[in-house]
């Protein structure tokens, strides 16, 4: 475990820096009240070639580690949080089951386009049934003989209507709990697949977030993700790692607020002199800095796990709820920092705050993260 970062990482960081600053930055303000999706900015990420950070270069991939991938969604959402998880959906849950279970005629296919960014992906698993309860999928893909016959729907959707490839967990032996779950790869446009409403979200706003309607769509037997009832793994499997994506977004919203804290708190002046020497505001911000750099610590090992193939779900769903955790601790600190000028719309912090609630709820609240962290210290309850 090296808790540190190369060269060769800090100099992606720059990279990633310098285009959030420039391309991402000066529009956040206006997506976030628009609801405007990013749609040149994720363009260009594709150009840099981050759409496909972790994958091989063969697969259409950058090729890197999984801490370069869990610093580029830091860096975004250090200006944007919803640019931040338009990466973090589409790296890793749209792309990386591909990745992971496809066959080489899926990836050449699906995981090709969406590593060079030439395609968005998404991934469909919350249904309103089965939020925290995933076990409890009622979406059915029943056999037909060449192809499955998909009905249902999905909601919270990130990425979803933007993206054109989906992930879509459904049953295909009911009765028989998440082994009866299979995975298919579903593109956009096929006949009976359609979209509800853009949701009105909190924060985020920049990312579009949609709902998923299945009516008699036909799935090609070869769409098939993995083997039958092994979807429910797959998708277990798959938002281990989103989880990385999760914390490493709220890092880096928390970083962007701490910074805009930290700049504000040398300007302002009460008391006859700047408040940051006031110690009021100097403990806060020494106590947001150390919050980070413990999330740092926990989301860059668990990056570190996953890149050498040992077993990191325990530590993913701990950077995630810490990550997230802290994470509306710092922007909440920063607003009040700001005081009463960080509670106006246009203040980078009032979005930031907003930005960071949605981090303790999805790929699992942080209730269910502690299920997964208790569930890997403790085993199985006795019978
Ligand atoms: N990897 C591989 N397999 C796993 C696994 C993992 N991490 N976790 C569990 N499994 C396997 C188990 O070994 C078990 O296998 P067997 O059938 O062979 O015994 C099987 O899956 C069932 O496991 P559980 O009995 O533990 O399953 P459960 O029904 O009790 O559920 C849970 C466990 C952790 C609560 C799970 O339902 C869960 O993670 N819920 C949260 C769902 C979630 O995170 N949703 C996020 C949606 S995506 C999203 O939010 C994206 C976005 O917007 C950006």
């Amino acid at each position: 475990m090296l808790f540190q970062t190369t060269e060769a990482h800090e100099a992606l960081r720059a990279k990633v820096r310098a285009f959030a600053e420039k391309e991402v930055k000066p529009h956040a303000f206006r997506m976030d009240q628009a609801n405007e999706f990013p749609t040149e900015a994720v363009k260009k990420l594709g150009e840099l070639g981050l759409m496909g950070i972790p994958y091989p270069t063969e697969y259409g991939g950058a090729g890197l580690d999984v801490l370069s991938y869990a610093i580029a969604v830091e860096e975004l959402s250090r200006v944007d949080g919803g640019t931040g998880v338009i990466l973090s959906a589409h790296v890793s849950l749209g792309s990386w089951p591909i990745f992971a279970f496809g066959t080489e005629e899926q990836k050449q296919k699906y995981l090709v386009p969406l590593a060079k960014g030439e395609k968005i992906g998404a991934f469909g698993l919350t249904e309103p049934n089965a939020g925290s309860d995933a076990g409890g999928t009622e979406t059915t893909a029943i056999d037909k003989g060449d192809h499955y016959l998909l009905n249902g729907g999905k909601i919270f959707i990130t990425n979803a209507p933007k993206a054109d490839i989906y992930v879509v967990f459904a049953v295909t032996t009911p009765d028989i709990g998440t082994r009866g779950i299979s995975a298919f790869i579903v593109e956009k446009g096929w006949e009976g697949f359609t979209f509800g409403d853009h949701y009105d979200k909190m924060g985020i706003r920049s990312s579009s977030t949609a709902e998923l309607i299945f009516n008699d769509v036909k799935v090609p037997k070869e769409n098939l993700l993995g083997k039958e009832g092994q979807g429910f793994k797959i998708a277990m499997a798959t938002l281990d790692g989103g989880r990385i994506g999760i914390a490493s977004q709220a890092l880096g919203i928390a970083q962007g607020a701490y910074e805009s804290a930290l700049e504000y708190a040398k300007e302002r002046v009460q008391f006859g002199k700047p408040i940051g020497f006031q110690q009021a505001i100097s403990f806060k911000l020494a106590d947001m800095a150390t919050k980070l750099r413990c999330a740092r610590m926990l989301v860059y090992s668990a990056a570190e796990l996953k890149e050498a193939h040992v077993p990191y779900s325990m530590e993913s769903a701990m950077a995630k709820m810490y990550a997230s955790d802290i994470a509306l601790e710092v922007t909440n600190d920063a607003v009040q920092i700001f005081g009463g000028t960080g509670f106006l719309k246009g203040m980078d912090v009032e979005r930031m705050y907003r930005d960071a609630k949605i981090t303790t709820i999805y790929e699992g609240t942080n209730e269910i993260q502690r299920v997964v962290i208790a569930s890997q210290l403790l085993g199985k309850p006795p019978k």
